[in-house]
């Protein structure tokens, strides 16, 4: 997915390097999460994932493509087809409903209501779909950009903290609905996030330290938040490898 990306920041004099050479192999399929403290780059990784920014060196490749040889129109018609991504904080419409905020990247396709009506069910947010994001929870909001992001169907979701908001019997439900995507659908799935109980359900964990991947591990399956927790923390004490 990611090869060698560099993406820097300006701000005031100096340059932040928020990705450093990331590389990240993302197979179809697979479930992944990316730890790692504030700061390290995990949003910055996603964004240019979905190719929603310009980077300043390497690739993002999805399905075969490169995303940055696309043009414009190209890679918004592509983005559209194939990647589902839920911003960390959220980006609803304020002026639109709930369900029309999950209707709108899907509008027009066939079965678009089915799909509607079985998010809704699904992430437990059918009864508030006439409310506006102003007047839904924490939450709910966060459901419903789950549901905007997956009514499109896509192949791969990227997620930034998607279970930031929700208290964990809700987090862990939305957890469990991403496996089954993964496993049922072939969805791939990657997913930002610092908690261990989210980090287990997915099949692989890599960490990123100051906008580089520094380690990577295996879950066991996702029964051991423990187990997870003590690799995640190996990996952050490491040192620094050598430049
Ligand atoms: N739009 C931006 N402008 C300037 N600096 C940014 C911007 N977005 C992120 N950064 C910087 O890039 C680094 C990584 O940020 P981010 O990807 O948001 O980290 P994380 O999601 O892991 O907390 C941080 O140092 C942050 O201050
Ligand atoms: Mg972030």
């Amino acid at each position: 997915m990611a090869e060698k990306v560099v993406k820097c920041f300006h701000q005031g004099p100096n340059v932040v390097r928020a990705l450093d050479g990331v590389d990240l192999r993302v197979d179809p399929g697979e479930f992944i999460a990316i730890m790692g403290a504030s700061g390290s780059g995990k949003s910055t990784l996603l964004h240019a994932a979905a190719g929603l920014t310009h980077i300043d060196g390497g690739h993002i490749r999805v399905d075969g493509q490169d995303l940055g040889a696309m043009k414009d129109a190209a890679l918004t018609r592509f983005r559209r087809r194939h990647i589902g991504l839920v911003f960390q904080a959220f980006n609803l419409i304020p002026t639109l409903s709930a369900e029309d905020n999950i209707r709108l990247p899907a509008m027009g396709t066939d079965g678009l209501e089915a799909r509607l009506e079985g998010l809704l069910d699904r992430l437990g947010i059918k009864e508030r779909r006439a409310h506006r994001p102003d007047a839904l929870s924490g939450g709910e909001q966060q459901r419903v950009a789950i549901a905007r992001a997956l009514v499109t169907e896509p192949d791969i979701l990227l997620a930034d903290e998607p279970t930031g908001s929700l208290d964990s019997v809700t987090g862990q439900s939305l957890c469990q609905l991403l496996r089954e995507l993964c496993d049922e659908q072939s969805r791939t799935i990657v997913v930002v996030t610092h908690e261990p109980a989210v980090a287990m359900w997915a099949d692989r964990v890599v960490v990123l330290r100051d906008g580089v991947d520094i380690a990577r591990f295996a879950t066991d399956g996702g029964h051991d938040p423990q187990a997870l927790t003590r690799d995640y923390q190996k990996a952050l004490a490491a040192e620094r490898p050598a430049a």
